[in-house]
């Protein structure tokens, strides 16, 4: 048994959450791939009629594959519900997402969203987040981005590629993944990266999730 054993038992759990006529928003990642290949079976056992808004190319083209309709974010004025993975989730049920890039999008979507869903294994949960925060930002303003997320005590590093080539978002944008350290007033933190010029997304999301998934080892998991 793995996280993705419980992360596909959960899947399954979390399609209750879907019913016929959604427009459902599909995360990035791991956990969101093994729900949308769910999904998939789900439209075509109930015949539903499903309309999913892709957060990435990498998720597009998995949703494609599996035959779910889909609509770019500006097609829609709402989500019914989306599900997502995360890479941190703390005590105050705030999550870091970004991981993947894809954070604006995602971001986007948790806003339209009417209910949001987050999936994610036992090892993400955390009390206060430890992990770099992704801050998408504007290619131009990469040196005054900097020094701004400086004097908020972070520590910034320019996210590459494998060869050392900067990673460009699906946005045309650059990400720098910022350590704060452990980080005990997430929401204070976000909002003042986020007055920052030139910054474009924070990958702490300051709205919460309806429902969070705990995925554990032993293929089962808890409902938070
Ligand atoms: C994409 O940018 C991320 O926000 C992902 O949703 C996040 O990294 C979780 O991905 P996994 O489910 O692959 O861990």
């Amino acid at each position: 048994m793995s996280y993705d054993d419980a992360i596909s038992a959960l899947s399954n759990h979390a399609l209750k959450f879907v019913k016929n006529d959604y427009v459902i928003g599909l995360g990035s990642g791991r956990a969101a791939t093994i729900l949308v290949k769910s999904l998939a079976k789900l439209i075509k056992l109930k015949n539903y009629s499903i309309k999913g808004v892709p957060t990435s190319l990498q998720i597009k083209l998995i949703a494609e594959k599996q035959g779910i309709p889909l609509v770019e974010i500006d097609q829609v004025n709402h989500i019914d519900v989306v599900f997502d993975g995360a890479d941190q989730i703390d005590s105050q049920k705030y999550v870091i997402k970004g991981g993947g890039g894809a954070l604006l999008r995602e971001n986007i979507l948790f806003g339209l969203a009417k209910k949001i869903v987050v999936m994610a294994d036992k090892t993400k949960f955390v009390k206060n987040f430890t992990r770099t925060v992704p801050v998408e930002i504007h290619p131009l303003a990469r040196n005054s981005v900097i020094e701004s997320i400086k004097k908020l005590g972070g520590k910034t590093q320019l996210r590459s590629l494998d060869r050392g080539y900067p990673f460009f978002t699906e946005n045309g944008n650059i990400i720098l993944d910022c350590d704060f350290g452990i980080i005990k007033n997430p929401k204070v933190l976000t909002q003042k990266i986020k007055q920052t010029t030139g910054v474009l997304e924070s990958g702490i999301f300051l709205k919460k999730p309806d429902v969070i998934y705990k995925a554990k080892i032993n293929g089962k998991f808890d409902i938070l």
